[in-house]
C-alpha cells in the first residue's frame, strides 16, 4: 500500500511501496508541479493558442492534471489532457490528498475526486475548459497518434524506470508531439539528455524548482 506524507511545501505526497520513490520532491509537491508542468511547459506552449491537447505521462495523484485544469480555466484555454497510469492510487489514498486545501480553491473541494472517479479510457469533460481520458495502460503498450503540443513525462526517475528514460519510448514521446511540440519533465540526467537530442529534440536545461539544481524541456523542431 502507498504511503501519504508531506512534502516540504506542506502539500502532501506519495512513497511508492513497489518501486520504493516518491511521486513528487520531497521539498514541495505544489512547488515541484507548478514550476516544472505549469510554468515551463504549459506557459511555455499556451501563447496566442486556443486550444491544446497534453499527453502525460503518470497520471499518480492527479496533482499535475488538476493543476493544468485551474489554470485553464484561468487563462480560458481548452485543454485536451490525456492520462496514462498503469498502476492507479487506491481511493483511499485519494482520501489523504491535501491539494485542495494547499491550493485555497474556494467551492471546488470535489475537482480532484471527480478527477479520479472518471471512468477509464473515456473522454469525460470535467469543467468547461477541461477535459479529461484516462488510460488505465502501461505506456509500453500504448500506440500514440501524433497530435499531442505538450507531453508531461513523469515517469519515477530512471534509477528505478530506467526503460522509461531511454531511446524507444522517448521515440514514441517525439512521435506523439506535433512539430513545435514541447517536452517537460523533472530530470535532467545526462544520459536522458544525450538520447532526446539523438532523436531530434532541441533540449534545453532550466533552473529547477526550489530544492532540485536543474529540469528538462525538450523541443520538437
Ligand atoms: C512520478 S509518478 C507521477 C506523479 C503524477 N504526475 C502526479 O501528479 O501525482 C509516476 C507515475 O507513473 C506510473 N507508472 C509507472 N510505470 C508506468 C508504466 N509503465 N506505464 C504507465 N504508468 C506508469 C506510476 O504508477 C506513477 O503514478
Amino acid at each position: 500500500m502507498p504511503i501519504v506524507f508531506e512534502s516540504r511545501d506542506g502539500s502532501t505526497t506519495v512513497l511508492s511501496e513497489k518501486f520504493g520513490v516518491t511521486y513528487h520532491s520531497k521539498y514541495g509537491a505544489v512547488q515541484e508541479s507548478r514550476h516544472v508542468y505549469i510554468k515551463e511547459g504549459l506557459f511555455a506552449k499556451c501563447i496566442a493558442k486556443k486550444e491544446l491537447s497534453i499527453l502525460e505521462m503518470g497520471f499518480g495523484t492527479g496533482l499535475n492534471a488538476l493543476m493544468t485544469c485551474l489554470e485553464a480555466e484561468k487563462l480560458e484555454l481548452k485543454i485536451n489532457y490525456t492520462a496514462i497510469e498503469k498502476y492507479p492510487i487506491p481511493n483511499e489514498i485519494v482520501g489523504q490528498l491535501n491539494f485542495m486545501k494547499i491550493l485555497e480553491v474556494e467551492g471546488r473541494d470535489d475537482l480532484l475526486c471527480r478527477m479520479h472517479r472518471a471512468e477509464w479510457e473515456k473522454q469525460v469533460e470535467i469543467s468547461d475548459f477541461f477535459s479529461l481520458k484516462k488510460l488505465e495502460q502501461a505506456v509500453e503498450d500504448i500506440a500514440f497518434q501524433q497530435g499531442f503540443d505538450l507531453v508531461y513525462f513523469d515517469a519515477f526517475t530512471p534509477n528505478v524506470q530506467p526503460e522509461l528514460w531511454e531511446l524507444p519510448m522517448l521515440t514514441k514521446m517525439y512521435d506523439a508531439l506535433l512539430p513545435t511540440g514541447i517536452l517537460v519533465t523533472y530530470c535532467a540526467k545526462g544520459s536522458f539528455k544525450r538520447a532526446l537530442k539523438e532523436i531530434g529534440f532541441k533540449v534545453e536545461t532550466l533552473k529547477g524548482p526550489p530544492g532540485k539544481r536543474e529540469m528538462t524541456r525538450a523541443v520538437k523542431p
